[in-house]
């Protein structure tokens, strides 16, 4: 029953990203099964997963044909290592992924979850220049507000005070971009403002450090740090900076990557291709933790060497490469073409673009932020100032919670609403689930505006 479940909860489960003591207190939900993009509590209530069980459902729950892909797999193995040894599953899904990444990536590094990806990309940038007899190239720029996952390198290359600052003294330096963010803009009033400052701030730091620098790692959109999609053009003008003063570009496609924001990759809105990419998350229709770090025949063959130059990547984890994990991240990508899946993705985003007008128009909404599938609404205790609500008043938790109560699941970035459904989700279901959120955001907001007055 529920209460047992919850008892054994609260004496067993430490829930990751979690305030236990809030979790606790608020008759937390306990999935029993899902379908579609439905999600069920073993209450029996039924919730539209409105962000994709943490941006990375695809095809929905129980998908027929990724659930006969793992038993398939199954009749034969679950899992080898991939230490120093192959896997039928693992080599087809790496001769899948070039053929769909942006040009120019030849290579691919299995890993298990998003931030490993990252930290890979990072060992990677860091001895590529090491292998190739170049000194002193040892720092990572990064942005502000950047979030790349919560292991440790990865946590050096983030920058959300909130979650990072604690492990300063653990953490590796690295230098600090601002992050072009139109609507809360330091350099100006226009898109074109906030890109040339941005840029600018980019390219002084290269002129002044560039040799001491590896690499730098961006989000196409930055995620956890309040879903804010790059202005069109920018990550163009990245890679032209990294290329012109040698610094490696990582790309982090861990939330934006497998059709989210209506191309397969972010990087095709700019038609660029990375040094070195980090993917996850979406890889395998949200079933199974898969990874890949990607990169370059020439990043590769800085590493191809007799055993005695130590220039070996030294880097595996015990389950990278998972046969069940590769088997149903390629049932996924055939499921991706069958369905031509990201054409629809940017259809449906266009009609998703005016069901969220109503919220746009909503008194304490400041900003809706859309790229494909990926959306963020910024609450805001006033439109004009753009004055954030005080932290302590937990605008979007009580938002949150009260699309549970309506039917949604969703998980907030403080007060910026986080509405990632399910690719797969039908137009009618996407305007369920933004009335839903319409509703939640004008009754929370507006209990405070009556409370103030
Ligand atoms: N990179 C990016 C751009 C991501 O958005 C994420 C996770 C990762 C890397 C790490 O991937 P993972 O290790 O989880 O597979 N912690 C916040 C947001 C989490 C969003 C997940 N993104 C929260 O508590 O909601």
């Amino acid at each position: 029953t529920y209460e047992e479940l919850y008892e054994k909860n609260r004496r067993y489960l430490w829930n990751p990203f979690t305030q236990m003591k809030e979790y606790l207190a608020d008759e937390p939900v306990i999935i029993e099964s899902g379908y579609g993009c439905r999600l069920r509590d073993v209450k029996g209530n039924e919730y539209w997963d409105g962000v994709s069980s943490v941006w990375l459902n695809i095809h929905g729950h129980q998908v027929p044909e990724l659930d006969a892909a793992i038993r398939e797999q199954l009749n034969s193995i679950a899992h080898s290592t991939l230490l120093g040894m192959g896997n039928v599953p693992a080599i087809l899904l790496a001769e899948k992924l070039v053929t769909i990444v942006p040009r120019g990536l030849g290579k691919v590094f299995y890993s298990d979850s998003g931030a490993e990806a990252v930290e890979i990309a990072l060992k990677m940038a860091f001895q590529y220049w090491k292998n190739r007899g170049v000194d002193g190239k040892t720092t990572f720029v990064t942005m502000r507000e950047a979030y790349h996952g919560d292991t440790v390198g990865a946590v050096s290359v983030g920058s959300i005070d909130l979650f990072h600052q604690v492990y300063a003294p653990l953490l590796f330096p690295s230098l600090k971009i601002p992050f072009p963010n139109p609507y809360r803009n330091p350099y100006g009033e226009s898109v074109e403002d906030v890109v040339n400052g941005s840029l600018r701030a980019v390219e002084e730091v290269f002129q002044k450090q560039g040799d001491q620098i590896a690499a730098m790692i961006v989000e196409p959109v930055q995620g956890a740090g309040g879903m804010v999609p790059m202005p069109s053009g920018y990550l163009r003008e990245l890679r032209n900076l990294c290329s012109a003063y040698h610094i490696l570009l990582i790309v982090d496609e861990v939330a934006t990557g497998f059709g989210r924001t209506g191309k397969m990759f972010a990087c095709e809105h700019d038609g660029i291709t990375p040094d070195i990419l980090a993917v996850a998350k979406g890889i395998t229709g949200g079933y199974l933790p898969v990874a890949a770090t990607l990169t370059t025949d020439e990043i590769y063959d800085a590493f191809y060497a007799d055993y005695h130059e130590f220039k070996t990547l030294y880097h595996g984890h015990s389950y990278t490469g998972n046969q069940l994990g590769c088997a149903v991240a390629l049932e996924n990508l055939k499921l991706f073409e069958q369905r031509n899946l990201v054409a629809e993705v940017e259809q449906k985003a266009a009609e998703l673009h005016h069901y969220l007008d109503p919220i746009r128009s909503l008194s304490h909404v400041g900003d809706v932020r859309q790229s494909g599938f990926m959306v963020g609404i910024e609450l805001v205790a006033d439109k004009a100032t753009k004055q954030p609500f005080p932290l302590q008043q937990r605008t979007g938790v009580r938002v949150a919670r009260r699309c549970r109560e309506l039917g949604m699941l969703l998980r907030p970035l403080t007060d910026v609403m986080v509405f990632m459904p399910p690719l797969a989700a039908k137009l009618e279901e996407l305007k369920d689930m933004t009335s839903i959120l319409y509703q939640a955001i004008a009754e929370v907001t507006e209990d405070h505006q009556t409370r103030v007055a």
